[in-house]
C-alpha cells in the first residue's frame, strides 16, 4: 500500500517495490521468462555458447549479439513474427577471457560480430510466450562488417570516400546501435549512437573541427579495433568515421536485402527514431542526439506517404528537411513554447560565409549546423515516443553533469537543474497537432529526483515522484496501443547517497495525462533496462536487459549459480492472459 497506487484507469497492476536482487521482478499476476540470451545460436549449425571467453569469432557470427537494446516485433501471423534487435556494444569483461586487454585479430572480429543487429523468427508457445525458430529463412546477423549502402545526398561526398570505397557509396557495418524505430511500411530503423568510440590510432592525430565535434580522435573507448583493423585507424582512414552516425533502414523480411544508411536524416549520435504519419501525409521522424549539450531534431519527408504503395514509401526517408529545436521560457518557469528551425543551406545563417558550403555538409556535420542556428543544448536526449493519438510527444533527457557547468549549457527551460544527475522527461504538443508545424508548446512530464535526500529543491523531483517510485536517468520510452507510457532506466544503481531508495534499474508505467508513475518491473544487478516491443495483441511485452553484471559486478543473471551474466530479451506475460499493464 502506498500513495503511488493512485487511480489511473490505465494501470491495473500493483507497483513492485524497489529491488537490489539479481533477478527480474514483475507485479503479482505476471510472469517473466527469457526469450534469448547473448551467445544463443540463431542457426541450426551454430555452436553452443562458450562462457570461457575463448570462443572464436566464427561462433559469435552465428549467435545472438551482445547488449540487446532497441527492438521491434514484426508480425507474420497471429502466432509467428520476426524480431529485429540491436546489439549495441560488447562487454569485454565477459566476451574475452583476457577482458579485452590482449586483443588478437580474431578477437577484433569477434567483437565486431557481437555488435550490430540480430534478426530471427519467433513462434507462439503456450501462455503467450514465444520461442526462436532456429531454422527460419528470416534469421540473419548484421554486424560491423555487413555491406550497406550510403543513400541520399551524402552518398558519393568526398568526405565519405575511402581507399576501399572510392565511390563513397558502400559502407561496411553498423555499431553502437542504440535504440530503434520502425516504419509504417514494415522496415526497421537502427540508430548509430556512440560510433566515435570505435575509432582510434596508434599515433597522435591532429583532428579537424568536424572530428572534434563528434568526439573522433586517436583514443577509442576500449574496443581496440584499430589495433588489428586499419579501417578503424583514423590516421590511416580519416573518412571512415564519416560513414557512421546515421539512421540505417533494414528490411527484416528479406535476409538478402542491403541495409540503407539514410543520410537525409542527419548525422549525430542517434538514439532512436519516432515516426509519425502527419495528417498532411508527410512522414515526420523525431530524433535525439544523446550527448551532453547536444540537440533534439525532427525530419520531415519531402514526399507523402501513400497507403498501400510501399515501393514508393520505401523512398520516403531518402529526402526531406532536418529541423532542430529551440526552446523559449519565461525566467523561472518550467514550460513554454519552442520552434523547429530548418537546417536548410542558405537559411538561418547556414551560409558559405559561416562555413557551410552546401546542404551535403549540413547532413554530414549536422551538429555544427544546429549550433549555428542557436538550437537549445539539451540534457542528453535519449528516446522519443509519440502518444498513439499523435497529440503529445515525450522525450527522455537522461542526465547531464555539464549543465550549468560548461559554457553553452546554461540552466533553464527544459534543462532546469545544474549538474543534473537525475534526468527529466520532456513533453510537447505541436500547434494544431500538426507534426510539420514550426511551433510547439512544452512542459516537463516528470523531473526525476530523490524526495528523501533532497527536500524542497528541484532535486527532490516533481510532484509525481515520491519515495515509492523514485528513479534516475530515464532512457528507454514507448507507448502501448492503450496509451500507457513505459519508461526504462539506465541510471546509477548504487542505492546509496543521491540514489538511495532507487535500487536496480527498472521499468515504470506512466499515465501520460495525470502524471502518475508506477514501478512495473525491476532488473537484475548492474543492468540497464532498454528495448521495448509487444506482440500484436499486447499480451506479451518484450524488454531488454542489457549488461547485467557490467564491470564484474556480482550478477549471474539469467542462469544463476556461478554462470556468466548475459544480456537477454525477457518476455512478460499476465497469468490471466490479458493485456500487459491493464
Ligand atoms: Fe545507447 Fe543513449 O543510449
Ligand atoms: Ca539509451
Ligand atoms: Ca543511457
Ligand atoms: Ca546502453
Amino acid at each position: 500500500a502506498s500513495n503511488v497506487q493512485a487511480n489511473s484507469k490505465l494501470m491495473g497492476f500493483n507497483a513492485v517495490p524497489v529491488s537490489t536482487d539479481d533477478t527480474v521482478v514483475v507485479p503479482d499476476g505476471y510472469n517473466a521468462k527469457v526469450l534469448i540470451r547473448w551467445g544463443d545460436g540463431l542457426f541450426p549449425t551454430a555452436p553452443q555458447f562458450d562462457p570461457t571467453g575463448n570462443a572464436p569469432s566464427s561462433h559469435q557470427e552465428v549467435q545472438f549479439g551482445d547488449n540487446t537494446d532497441g527492438m521491434t516485433f514484426f508480425p507474420l501471423s497471429d502466432d509467428h513474427g520476426v524480431f529485429a534487435v540491436n546489439n549495441e556494444y560488447c562487454n569485454n569483461e565477459y566476451l574475452f577471457s583476457h577482458q579485452g586487454n590482449k586483443m588478437t585479430a580474431d578477437d577484433v572480429k569477434k567483437s565486431q560480430a557481437a555488435h550490430g543487429i540480430s534478426i530471427f523468427e519467433v513462434k507462439r508457445t503456450d501462455d503467450n510466450n514465444w520461442e526462436l525458430v532456429i531454422d527460419s529463412k528470416y534469421n540473419r546477423r548484421i554486424t560491423a562488417n555487413t555491406e550497406m549502402e550510403i543513400t541520399g545526398l551524402v552518398a558519393g561526398h568526398p568526405d565519405v570516400k575511402t581507399a576501399a570505397d572510392k565511390a563513397g557509396k558502400k559502407a561496411l557495418g553498423t555499431f553502437g546501435n542504440c535504440a530503434n524505430g520502425f516504419t509504417p511500411w514494415g522496415t526497421y530503423l537502427t540508430c548509430e549512437e556512440n560510433f566515435n568510440g570505435y575509432f582510434g590510432s596508434k599515433n597522435a592525430v591532429k583532428v579537424n573541427k568536424e572530428q572534434k565535434r563528434y568526439g573522433v580522435n586517436e583514443e577509442d573507448s576500449g574496443y581496440h579495433w584499430f589495433q588489428h583493423d586499419d579501417r578503424f585507424d583514423i590516421a590511416k582512414n580519416p573518412n571512415e568515421a564519416n560513414r557512421h552516425g546515421w539512421v540505417v533502414e533494414i528490411d527484416p523480411m528479406d535476409p538478402t536485402s542491403t541495409p540503407m544508411k539514410r543520410t537525409a536524416m542527419g548525422r549525430f549520435k542517434h538514439e532512436n527514431v519516432a515516426i509519425v504519419i502527419n495528417k498532411d501525409g508527410h512522414i515526420v521522424a523525431y530524433m535525439g542526439d544523446d550527448e551532453r549539450g547536444e540537440h533534439l531534431y525532427r525530419f520531415v519527408s519531402k514526399n507523402k506517404y501513400i497507403e498501400g504503395n510501399d515501393t514508393e514509401n520505401r523512398q520516403l526517408l531518402e529526402e526531406g528537411t532536418i529541423y532542430v529545436a529551440k526552446f523559449s521560457t519565461e525566467d523561472g518557469k518550467i514550460g513554454g513554447t519552442g520552434q523547429w528551425i530548418a537546417l536548410t543551406h542558405g537559411k538561418n545563417g547556414l551560409t558559405k560565409e559561416n562555413g557551410f558550403p552546401n546542404q551535403e555538409y549540413i547532413h554530414l556535420y549536422t551538429r555544427l549546423a544546429a549550433t549555428q542556428v542557436g538550437a537549445t543544448t539539451m540534457d542528453r536526449p535519449e528516446w522519443i515516443a509519440v502518444h498513439p493519438n499523435q497529440e503529445y510527444v515525450f522525450c527522455t533527457l537522461t542526465n547531464n553533469k555539464n549543465r550549468g557547468v560548461k559554457e553553452g549549457q546554461p540552466v533553464g527551460g527544459p534543462n532546469p537543474r545544474a549538474a543534473n544527475n537525475y534526468g527529466q522527461i520532456l513533453r510537447w504538443r505541436q500547434v494544431n497537432d500538426d507534426h510539420a508545424h514550426p511551433t510547439f508548446a512544452w512542459d516537463l512530464y516528470v523531473i526525476a529526483g530523490n524526495p528523501e535526500v533532497h527536500k524542497g529543491t528541484l532535486y527532490a523531483g516533481s510532484k509525481n515522484i515520491n519515495n515509492e517510485n523514485m528513479f534516475n536517468s530515464p532512457d528507454g520510452l514507448g507507448f502501448d496501443a492503450a496509451g500507457r507510457l513505459w519508461i526504462q532506466t539506465d541510471g546509477k544503481y548504487s542505492n546509496k547517497g543521491d540514489y538511495a531508495g532507487m535500487g536496480n534499474n527498472s521499468m515504470f508505467c506512466g499515465d501520460p495525462k495525470t502524471g502518475e508513475i508506477r514501478r512495473f518491473m525491476t532488473g537484475p544487478i548492474a543492468c540497464e533496462v532498454t528495448g521495448l516491443t509487444f506482440s500484436p495483441d499486447y499480451k506479451t511485452m518484450f524488454i531488454g536487459i542489457q549488461h547485467p553484471g557490467e564491470e564484474l559486478e556480482p550478477s549471474h543473471w539469467p542462469d544463476g549459480g556461478n554462470s556468466t551474466p548475459r544480456s537477454s530479451i525477457v518476455m512478460i506475460t499476465k497469468k490471466d492472459g490479458s493485456v500487459i499493464g491493464s
